[in-house]
């Protein structure tokens, strides 16, 4: 379903990415891990064309990403979980989950969009009444899940989460990661998380991929993670502070 060769990025003379290959399969959901900076976020830019990869290609479904020509019809295939929610403040909840049912070529009628908007807030555990409300009223937790609402309102074949679970508390941080794989499960998506958060990783995850020094290290199950042998993944896992990471 999404296939990265050889990317590389650069941003001046900072080499990001320098040769990543990845490869998620259909209904699958790959979880990539690795330390701050290391091009975690970059990547799904480059995937979703918001940021142009200086080499290398990306395919989706079998087809060059650079290729689409319609970009509206290539983006209304993704959704998205922004690192840090990225709700708009100034629009009310329900208008923030139906963005993009409310644009665009196939755009709904502002009744149908918060009909819809009602029934994904219901599925991410928030009740109708908080669709009236404006993200600076939620908490952190309603704000990830009105970001995740958001993410599937369209009900995408592909959904990206950046840090699902940054800044929840332990307690809340599972509810999300339970819900996020029930939600990916039944819609049949093939998913892409990024976290630092190794629980979340195990309970979302059915692969992993480890991203250091702008490629992946390491790929596997995510049951064969504890077991395997390479040395940037155990440090990684266990947050060892030496190891063959090294930290500037
Ligand atoms: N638009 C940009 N212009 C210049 N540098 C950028 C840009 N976007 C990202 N970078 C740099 O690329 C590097 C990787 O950034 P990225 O956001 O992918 O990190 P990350 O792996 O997601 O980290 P974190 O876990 O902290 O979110 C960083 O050094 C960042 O400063
Ligand atoms: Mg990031």
């Amino acid at each position: 379903m999404i296939e990265l060769r050889n990317i590389h990025k650069a941003f001046g003379k900072k080499e990001i990415l320098r040769g990543m290959n990845l490869s998620v399969p259909k209904g699958e959901s790959m979880v990539i891990i690795g330390g701050s900076g290391s091009g975690k976020s970059v990547t799904l830019k480059c995937i979703l064309g918001l940021i142009a990869q200086d080499k290398g290609e990306i395919f989706i479904e079998g087809k060059n990403a650079q290729d689409a020509t319609d970009r509206d019809a290539f983006l209304a295939r993704f959704g998205m979980l922004f690192q840090g929610g990225a709700l708009f403040d100034s629009m009310s909840v329900w208008q923030n989950v139906a963005f993009r049912l409310l644009r665009g070529t196939e755009k709904k009628t502002p009744l149908e969009a918060r009909e819809i908007a009602i029934e994904k807030l219901r599925r991410v555990g928030l009740s109708p009444d908080v669709a009236d409300q404006y993200p600076a009223e939620l908490s952190g937790g309603m704000q990830k899940r009105v970001g995740l609402a958001r993410a599937i309102a369209a009900d995408p074949e592909i959904i990206f989460f950046d840090e699902p679970t940054t800044g929840l508390d332990p307690i809340m941080a599972g509810v999300i990661n339970t819900l996020i794989r029930e939600i990916v499960v039944e819609m049949g998506a093939t998913s892409i998380a990024i976290t630092h958060d190794m629980t979340s990783v195990r309970a979302i995850s059915d692969k992993v991929a480890m991203l250091y020094d702008g490629e992946i290290k390491w790929t596997g199950a995510v049951g064969d993670m504890d077991t395997a042998d390479d040395p940037y993944l155990q440090q990684f896992i266990t947050g060892a502070p030496d190891g063959p990471i090294t930290t500037a």
